[in-house]
């Protein structure tokens, strides 16, 4: 039986995607910042394939305790969801710089510390694969939400750093948008998905990558877009000195 790990899933898109997996017959490892309080993660806990873990994407000893807890155990996917994503939309002049600091730490620099964490589960599974939801705010050219725009924006990189160092181990890092998804994080429009829409697209995708999508951005329906490489497929190595 395949095992998933799972963060931030106590609600919205992460509980969805737990209910996904377990509904697809997969031992899912879900941490939650306070699993005492996850009433409806814990309702899904009739399962002996669930097991809640307490981590907090604030505090790096809580993910080494989770690797400690974990005791080795592999991972086929580990699917990095949890995120800060309530934050003010600032004008320009008036940025939270203490917020944004948060931001970076649980949104870009955690799923590094868990990548870190959890390599050799992930590298001790059959299918040895990293997903992390990302967002398209990142890469779009609006202004508005530059904290949250700015970290999903490093997620993506991370992803691209992971797979670039983790490649020769044959262990896929992949990352992607769920959609517009109606959760506390989003306002539902009368088009946004619903959770359980966005963890099915993804739950077809995420289990089936295979290195060759290493490094790849994806939207849900399965298409791939940019990370970040087409100024260098644009201009190789930027400024160099004319030859001759
Ligand atoms: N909804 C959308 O339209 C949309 C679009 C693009 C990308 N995304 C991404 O999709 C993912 C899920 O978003 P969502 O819409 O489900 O958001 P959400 O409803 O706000 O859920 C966020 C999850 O992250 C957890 N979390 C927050 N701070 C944490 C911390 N310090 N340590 C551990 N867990 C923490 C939350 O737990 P608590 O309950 O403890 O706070 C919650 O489980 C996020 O990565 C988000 O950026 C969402």
């Amino acid at each position: 039986m395949p095992n998933a790990l799972i963060t931030g899933s106590n609600r919205g898109l992460g509980l969805a995607l737990v209910r996904t997996a377990l509904t697809d017959g997969w031992r899912v490892y879900a941490t939650a910042r306070r699993p005492a309080e996850a009433t409806d993660l814990r309702g899904l806990a009739g399962e002996d394939r669930l097991t809640i873990l307490p981590m907090d994407l604030m505090d790096f000893a809580s993910i080494d305790r989770l690797a400690g807890h974990l005791d080795g155990a592999p991972i086929d996917v580990l699917l990095s969801n949890g995120a800060i994503t309530g934050t003010k939309n600032t004008a320009f002049g008036e940025t939270d710089y203490d917020d944004w600091a948060d931001l970076s730490r649980a949104n870009a620099m955690a799923p590094m510390r868990l990548a870190e964490a959890l390599v050799e589960n992930v590298a001790a599974s059959q299918r040895k694969i990293m997903f992390f939801i990302s967002s398209r705010i990142g890469p779009n050219p609006n202004f508005g939400f530059v904290n949250y725009r700015a970290t999903k924006s490093a997620l993506s990189q991370v992803a691209l750093q992971i797979a670039l160092a983790l490649k020769e181990r044959s262990i896929v890092s992949s990352c992607g948008h769920p959609g517009w998804v109606a959760t506390k994080a989003a306002a539902a429009g009368t088009d946004a998905l619903t959770p359980g829409e966005s963890a099915q697209m993804l739950w077809r995708i995420i289990p089936n990558l295979t290195i060759a999508d290493t490094g790849r951005f994806f939207d849900p329906d399965g298409s791939t877009l940019p990370i970040v490489t087409q100024q260098h497929d644009a201009k190789p190595y930027g400024m160099t000195r004319p030859v001759g």
